[in-house]
């Protein structure tokens, strides 16, 4: 057990990088979550965030395997993928118009180059927003677009522990990721999934609304399995009865 006290962001930044330079060629298939079905809806969800985006130039945070960018290839027009790990953008470099490894706390871009600014899946992988929610701001064109989701949330996580305890043992991610790679220890793993108890969606849309965004939160199932698509679909959820955490925001 890690003593998150005297954990610092540096530790948590260098945890990821190692672990998905680890699982690079790996990273889709250990996961095993990334259906047709899955895809067809995120693409849906893009093109809605598209229609109310000023233009075409996607910015994809952590972009990892490039899933999300193959979604909105007949969506954005420019995609653009960045992540700490050089080798699991390097091992999918069919996805994006360009990649750049970079941290979501310093981007390697200018000031308003962007229309929509994208994480899937990343949000829990960060020691805090703060950096996040500058950088956006800063990257993005006015009117320009936030999307993120499939985090799991605060609420539902603290609501349901034991049964997600139960969930993540069964799905056993870590025992998958380490047969990939022997070095890939307990530590590095807790450290990389820094907010897996859950990502505070009132405290993140407070951050982008001080920031000067618009911005919503949504708690959705859809992604999970094929059982909990069957049972819950698409529809959203109530703060706390929906495990996946959807944020969009707007900057003013
Ligand atoms: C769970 S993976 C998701 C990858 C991709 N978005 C997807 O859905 O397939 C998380 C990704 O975030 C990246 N990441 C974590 N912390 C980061 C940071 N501070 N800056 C940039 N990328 C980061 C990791 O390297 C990893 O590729």
């Amino acid at each position: 057990m890690l003593d998150r006290a005297t954990i610092r962001a540096e530790q948590v930044r260098v945890a990821n990088q190692r672990f998905y330079d680890a699982v690079a060629e790996h990273y889709e298939d250990v996961d095993g979550r990334r259906s047709p079905r899955l895809r067809a809806w995120l693409s849906a969800r893009l093109a809605q965030i598209r229609g109310d985006a000023p233009g075409g130039r996607l910015l994809d945070l952590g972009s990892g395997s490039g899933f999300l960018c193959r979604c909105a290839k007949d969506v954005f027009s420019f995609r653009v993928g960045v992540d700490l790990s050089e080798k699991i953008l390097a091992a999918n470099k069919d996805a994006f118009e360009a990649y750049a490894v970079g941290d979501v706390n310093a981007l390697p871009f200018e000031d308003e180059e962007f229309d929509a600014v994208t994480c899937f899946a990343v949000l829990h992988h960060l020691y805090d927003f703060a950096g996040l929610v500058s950088e956006t701001r800063r990257v993005l064109k006015p009117g320009g677009m936030f999307y993120s989701d499939h985090d799991m949330e605060l609420a539902f996580a603290r609501r349901f522990r034991l049964p997600l305890q139960l969930y993540r043992r069964l799905r056993g991610a870590e025992r998958h990721y380490h047969q990939v790679d022997q070095h890939l220890t307990p530590e590095v793993y807790e450290l990389a999934e820094w907010q897996s108890a859950g990502v505070d969606a009132e405290r993140l849309v407070e951050l982008f609304e001080q920031a000067g965004f618009a911005a919503t939160a949504g708690y959705h199932w859809y992604g999970l399995s094929p059982l909990s698509d069957r049972l819950f679909g698409t529809r959203r959820c109530k703060r706390g009865w929906g495990p996946l955490l959807s944020i969009t925001a707007r900057k003013q």
